[in-house]
């Protein structure tokens, strides 16, 4: 009784470990420079959340979908968004030093967050501490879940 107790205990603290591994589980992807390039966006304003000049990419399996329209998208499909500096260079704004990248998984692995895990890496390709439920996730949800919880849409 006494191990079956103490199993159980150990089960329910490695379910919710798993639970939360699963809401995180995206590993920014080797190589996705050379997936295809679909959208960039400037938010200048630094005290924005989002600050930064971004440019997101998309793997074949997203872009099929992202072509097709509002998905949803099957699992594998990733989306990446590389954030730089801005710069201002003789009236133009272009990219500066790489901030960090944020990245969208489809997988069965993330119920928890909508069927997408999400990770955030920094400049050197480093996993950060962020609550992707709080910090991605909600955001996604409340206003791009129509679309399977992507924003952009493909521009010719
Ligand atoms: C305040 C709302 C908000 C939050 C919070 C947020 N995002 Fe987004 N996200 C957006 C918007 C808006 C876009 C479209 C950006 C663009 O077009 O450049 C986007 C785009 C993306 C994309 C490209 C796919 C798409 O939806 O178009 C990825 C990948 C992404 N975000 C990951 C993340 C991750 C990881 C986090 C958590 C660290 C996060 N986002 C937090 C609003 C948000």
């Amino acid at each position: 009784m006494k191990t079956a107790l103490a199993t159980l205990g150990v089960m329910s603290i490695l379910c919710s470990a798993g639970l939360a591994f699963a809401a995180e589980f995206a590993v920014l992807p080797k190589g996705f420079r050379m997936w295809t390039h679909t959208k960039s966006m400037v938010i200048p304003d630094k005290s924005h959340g989002l600050y930064g000049f971004h440019n997101i990419y998309a793997n074949k399996k997203a872009l099929t979908t992202l072509k097709a329209g509002n998905g949803p998208y099957p699992d594998g499909s990733a989306f990446v968004v590389s954030f730089y500096e801005v710069k201002n260079e003789g009236g133009a704004s272009t990219q500066g030093a790489k901030i960090m990248d944020a990245v969208m998984v489809k997988t069965p692995k993330a119920s928890a967050t909508g069927g997408w895990a999400y990770g955030v890496y920094d400049a050197k390709g480093k996993r950060k501490a962020v609550d992707v439920v709080k910090g991605c996730y909600e955001c996604h949800n409340a206003q791009a879940k129509a679309t399977d919880y992507i924003f952009e849409k493909y521009i010719d």
